[in-house]
């Protein structure tokens, strides 16, 4: 495993400098999920897999922006990434990400064992988790760690992060949402999975809702590539994360590595408010 996250610190150097290379075109082609891919989802995807084939321990990879899985070798893990999260927001110059699921055997929620993701933000800061350990760190320009607290969430937070388009938000979820204003929640929304998740965890709480809406009931982000990996660093760091059912989203099948669900991330106290709302009590 040590391995893998040192080849994302690589890797991370590696994409910061391309992204700063000023490329902002699109490409002619689509992803799996329908979205226009910009050249720098492309030069990302090409810098994780050339870090990620080479490694001993890696027997699979799969990305958000490949059709198919690629087998690399015979080790024990495999990678699934999303190569550049929220590259969308890469032309005004908000914070993007990479996000990383390590898994054993199959591409399932409950074989994850490992999950790590990237930030680009005025600096780079990577934060990592493994079963009873989260860490977070910048990345220095000589690929040195600064190590700094390793995030924890409190029993409740301020902040709401509520993602989907509203219009094809269903009733239940515009109450959701505008209960947790009333009750004194601040917005924070940037349209970036990475730097909005990545902000409720280091502010020690709050919710990350991305729901299924009248026009898209799975929701609109990847099991695989998005949902499962932040769900562990959720779960390590003392919060939750769960979907539109009640259920713990690292329980859920993934049939396609494409397959997308509606997504909760919070600490208890949001996702407890989820529960109440969407009427999914929690199973005793
Ligand atoms: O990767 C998909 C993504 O860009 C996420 O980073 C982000 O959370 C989400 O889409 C934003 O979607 P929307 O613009 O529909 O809120
Ligand atoms: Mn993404």
């Amino acid at each position: 495993m040590e391995e893998i996250f040192e080849a994302i610190l690589r890797g991370a150097r590696r994409v910061y400098g391309a992204i700063n290379q000023g490329e902002l075109g699109y490409c002619d082609t689509n992803n799996c999920s329908g979205e226009q891919q910009l050249r720098l989802d492309l030069i990302s995807d090409q810098i994780w897999l050339e870090e990620l084939q080479t490694l001993p321990s890696v027997q699979m990879v799969a990305s958000e922006e490949r059709e198919e899985p690629v087998e690399t070798g015979r080790g024990e893990y495999l990678v699934a990434y999303d190569p550049l999260d929220g590259s969308s927001l890469v032309d005004v110059d908000l914070s993007v990400g990479s996000i990383f699921g390590i898994y054993r055997e199959s591409f399932q929620g409950a074989n994850l064992v490992g999950s790590a993701y990237v930030v680009y933000g005025p600096r780079i800061e990577v934060v990592t988790a493994l079963q009873g350990e989260v860490k977070r760190s910048i990345v220095r320009h000589d690929g040195g760690l600064i190590p700094l607290d390793p995030p924890r969430l409190k029993e409740r937070g301020k902040l709401n992060a509520p993602g989907g388009t509203q219009k094809g938000w269903y009733p239940h979820h515009r109450e959701l949402i505008d209960s947790l204003f009333s009750e004194g929640y601040r917005l924070r929304y940037s349209g970036g999975m990475v730097p909005d998740l990545h902000q409720i965890l280091v502010k020690g709480g709050g919710l990350f809702s991305y729901p299924g809406t009248e026009d898209k009931p799975n929701g609109k982000l990847r099991k695989l590539f998005e949902v499962f990996p932040f769900a562990f660093i959720y779960e390590e760091a003392g919060g939750e994360a769960i979907d539109d059912r009640g259920r713990r989203l690292l329980d859920l099948p993934c049939q396609g590595i494409h397959e997308t669900t509606p997504c909760f991330f919070g600490s208890s106290y949001e996702i407890g408010r989820v529960r109440e709302f969407y009427n999914v009590p929690r199973a005793e």
